[in-house]
């Protein structure tokens, strides 16, 4: 089906729009991936640029994922429900592997958030109260986000959506591998803390 086809490129191309490499080039004439953790999402864009552009990015690259889940819906392409997962998932392949970046991005938190808000709000709003303590109490962003979606894995075989399952096992895979200088530095006491947080005012 030609039509399905061109919805799966739409959502990889929609996932792949850079908004933090953007927001730096446009707003601050610099190119974020050569400062802080040198990634082009959320918490970087707020260690860079500040608060303001660091929301700006959050809220385009939650939305890329939101919309490119809704996109069969909002094109009105027939079919299962798992049509929607599959679309935000190819947003969050799109945000990680960049065609605009020469196939390299970001680490895939915001858009996968982006995919449980547009999929169903009952499961992003447990995802939320899951990963925003977290980070209150961590005060580190890719530890939190890492905990949160071993957590919010094994929320989804409470929901009884076996892709819903799948995906979100995907979605693991993909943010351990993408966090895995976060990973080694948070080994050797050398990850970025937020300045926010019971561990850092700690
Ligand atoms: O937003 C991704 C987050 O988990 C880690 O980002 O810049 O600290 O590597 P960063």
């Amino acid at each position: 089906n030609l039509n399905l086809i061109l919805v799966f490129i739409l959502a990889y191309l929609l996932g792949s729009f850079p908004t933090g490499v953007v927001i730096g080039k446009i707003f601050f004439a610099e190119d974020i991936r050569k400062y802080g953790s040198g990634n082009i999402g959320t918490t970087n864009s707020f260690r860079v640029f500040g608060p303001l552009a660091g929301s700006f990015v959050l809220i385009i690259d939650v939305l890329k994922g939101t919309l490119a889940t809704n996109l069969p819906r909002l094109l009105q392409i027939s079919g299962p429900k798992y049509l929607l997962l599959i679309c935000g998932c190819l947003a969050i392949l799109g945000h990680t592997f960049s065609i605009f970046l020469k196939f390299k991005g970001g680490k895939a938190v915001a858009t996968s958030a982006g995919l449980f808000l547009g999929y169903d709000l009952k499961f992003f709003s447990i995802c939320a109260l899951i990963f925003l303590p977290l980070v209150f109490i961590t005060s580190y962003v890719s530890l939190s986000s890492l905990i949160a979606v071993v957590l919010i894995f094994i929320t989804t075989f409470f929901f009884h959506d076996l892709f819903l399952e799948i995906i979100v096992g995907c979605i693991m895979i993909i943010l351990f591998n993408r966090h895995r200088s976060n990973i080694n530095r948070l080994i050797h006491h050398q990850e970025n803390i937020i300045p926010f947080g019971l561990w850092y005012w700690y």
